[in-house]
């Protein structure tokens, strides 16, 4: 097992998109009421008296759509002044980069993913229910240009609607040292879109790519669930997250906190799930008692990777937990 020392935060439930595998136009959702979304306060209690301590470094803010958090930069600046911090992220629809980029940047974020499902305006729609290609590619452009690094484009592959780009997608790697990463499409969040046009593996679209352009694979290896590869002579990376083809629990180093508290041992299972809200909103919080429950739950989680994840991934009722509600 890997250690676990990486937090996954969801700032918010809500988003701009509606992307159709995760919040697709048609669900409906029960939004966390402001109230109940932890504050910035909260938030860097968390991680400074509990998560810290019990060796955590690493932090990536998620949503819904973190761009849409209230006090953003005020937040970023607060968890990049920690001490002991190696490593805080974000994982972002983009929209909101072309003016929060460089606020962003000078706040001390420094490391950012974008999704970027497809090149063409009209399939982009079509994916994410908006008309917002043109101002997407801006926000890519502005976080290259204020020096975000690594940057990753994240691509959902959905079998006939953006599998025909994976060319054109794998070659925004070779003149910008930009990481693009294709990930297999999970029955998460739109299940009747995934039992229509299921998935493609990982190992196809290597096999595409290296026909066309030649593949090895990369020594600069992330600490995440990507397998890295690189065109040769290509400035960026190309990494797959195969999820469904191949089982990475096994290095998952990665726990995740919902925007209203929940944290949880994994993406695709919640038993042993702590409130960590009600903990902290306690009129005297004892944080020696939440780093003890925290401690637990990742000595619990060693158990629940392998044992529960085939029963998490099954046992989705419609449009039940999406990425957006647990934090992608
Ligand atoms: P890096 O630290 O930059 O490598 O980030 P990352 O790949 O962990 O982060 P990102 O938010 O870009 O995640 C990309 C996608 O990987 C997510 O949207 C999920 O589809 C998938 N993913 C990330 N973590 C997990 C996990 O723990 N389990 C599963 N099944 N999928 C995950
Ligand atoms: N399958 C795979 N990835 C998904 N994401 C959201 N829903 C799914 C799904 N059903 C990913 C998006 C984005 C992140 C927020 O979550 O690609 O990178
Ligand atoms: Fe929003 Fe991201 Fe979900 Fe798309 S994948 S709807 S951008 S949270």
């Amino acid at each position: 097992m890997n250690p676990v020392d990486y937090l996954r935060i969801s700032l918010i439930d809500r988003c701009n998109f509606r992307c159709t595998y995760c919040m697709p136009e048609e669900a409906e959702f029960d939004y966390i009421q402001s109230q109940q979304l932890l504050s910035n306060d909260e938030l860097v209690a968390l991680l400074g008296e509990v998560f810290m301590p019990l060796g955590f470094s690493k932090f990536r803010l998620t949503g819904g759509e973190p761009l849409l958090r209230k006090n953003l930069t005020e937040l970023v600046e607060s968890i990049a002044n920690l001490p002991g911090l190696q490593d805080l992220s974000m994982t972002t629809n983009g929209y909101l980069l072309p003016t929060m980029a460089q606020p962003l940047y000078d706040a001390g974020l420094r490391r950012i993913n974008i999704s970027l499902d497809s090149l063409d305006a009209g399939i982009f729609k079509q994916i994410t229910g908006r008309d917002r290609w043109q101002q997407v590619w801006q926000g890519i452009l502005a976080a290259y240009a204020v020096g975000f690094d690594p940057l990753k484009l994240n691509v959902v592959v959905i079998p006939g609607v953006n599998d025909r780009e994976v060319l054109d997608l794998a070659a925004l790697s070779i003149d910008r040292a930009w990481h693009i990463r294709f990930i297999e499409f999970m029955p998460i969040g739109n299940s009747p879109l995934f039992d229509s046009v299921g998935w493609i593996d990982s190992a196809t679209l290597r096999e595409q790519i290296s026909d066309r352009y030649g593949l090895f694979e990369s020594n600069c290896k992330g600490n995440g669930p990507a397998d890295v590869f690189q065109i040769p002579n290509a400035k960026g990376t190309l990494g797959f997250i195969s999820q469904m083809s191949e089982c990475f629990c096994d290095r998952c180093n990665r726990i995740r906190l919902s925007a209203d508290g929940w944290l949880r041992p994994c993406l695709l299972n919640e038993s042993g799930q702590i409130d960590l809200k009600s903990l902290l909103r306690e009129s005297e919080p004892d944080f020696t008692q939440i780093r003890a429950q925290v401690r637990q739950l990742l000595i619990d989680k060693e158990a629940i990777n392998f044992k529960e994840r085939d029963r998490g991934v099954g046992d989705q009722s419609t449009y039940r937990r999406t990425m957006s509600q647990i934090g992608g």
